[in-house]
C-alpha cells in the first residue's frame, strides 16, 4: 500500500509541479492559501526562477510569506491582489501556473474563488503560457459554490481548441461525496 501511485489531487499536482524539477521558469500560483503549492514549486524548480503568487486573504498572504522565509535570496513575489489582475505584474510568458480553488482550510469559507473571476484569469495565463507550458487546477465539487464553480469552468475549458490546448481530467470515479479532481491544460502552440 506504500506504493499508492496517486492516493489523491495532491500527488497528482505534484507529479505536474516535478515536470519542471531544477529548470529555470516563470511560474505562477493563483490562489497562494497556505503556501503549500508556492512552496512545492519554489523547492523544486531552479533558483534563478521567477515566481509570482496571488491571494486576496490578509492570512492567506501571511502564511505564504512565513512559509517561503528560507528563500529570501530568491526571485518570488508574493502580492495581495486577485488573480484576475496578474496582467498588471506580468507580462512574460509562463510556464507553471496552478490555481487550487474555494477558501482556505480552516480559514474565512466567505473568502472563495468565484467563477467568473478564475475565468477572467485563465483567459489571459492561458494566451500567456509558453508552448508545453501547463495550467493546473483543483477543483472541489464537494459544496455547493465549490460544484457551481467547476461546471462553469470546465464549460468554459470545454470550448478551447485542441488543436492550441490539451485539457485532461483527472478524476476519481469510484469515490464518493463529489471528490476533488484535478484539470491539467498543456499549450500546444
Ligand atoms: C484552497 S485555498 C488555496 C490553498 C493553497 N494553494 C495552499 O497550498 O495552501 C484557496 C485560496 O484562494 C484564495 N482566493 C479566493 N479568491 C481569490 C482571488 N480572486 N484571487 C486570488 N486568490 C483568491 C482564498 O483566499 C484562499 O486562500
Amino acid at each position: 500500500m506504500n506504493n499508492i501511485l496517486f492516493k489523491n489531487t495532491v500527488e497528482i499536482t505534484d507529479h505536474y509541479i516535478n515536470l519542471f524539477k531544477n529548470k529555470i521558469i516563470i511560474a505562477a500560483d493563483m490562489t497562494v492559501g497556505n503556501g503549500n503549492d508556492i512552496y512545492k514549486i519554489v523547492k523544486t524548480v531552479d533558483k534563478k526562477s521567477e515566481i509570482l503568487g496571488f491571494d486576496i486573504s490578509e492570512i492567506a498572504i501571511e502564511n505564504t510569506k512565513n512559509l517561503l522565509k528560507e528563500f529570501k535570496n530568491n526571485n518570488i513575489q508574493i502580492i495581495k491582489d486577485s488573480h484576475k489582475n496578474i496582467f498588471k505584474y506580468i507580462n512574460k510568458k509562463l510556464d507553471l501556473v496552478i490555481y487550487n480553488l474555494g477558501y482556505l482550510p480552516k480559514g474565512n469559507k466567505d473568502i472563495t474563488t468565484d467563477y467568473v473571476t478564475v475565468i477572467k484569469s485563465l483567459e489571459y495565463v492561458l494566451n500567456f503560457l509558453n508552448i508545453n507550458g501547463i495550467v493546473i487546477i483543483t477543483f472541489y465539487p464537494g459544496h455547493s459554490s465549490g460544484k457551481l464553480e467547476s461546471i462553469e469552468i470546465e464549460k468554459y475549458l470545454a470550448d478551447l481548441n485542441q488543436k492550441n490546448y490539451n485539457v485532461l481530467k483527472y478524476y476519481f470515479v469510484n469515490q464518493i461525496n463529489n471528490p476533488p479532481y484535478v484539470v491539467v491544460i498543456e499549450r500546444l502552440n
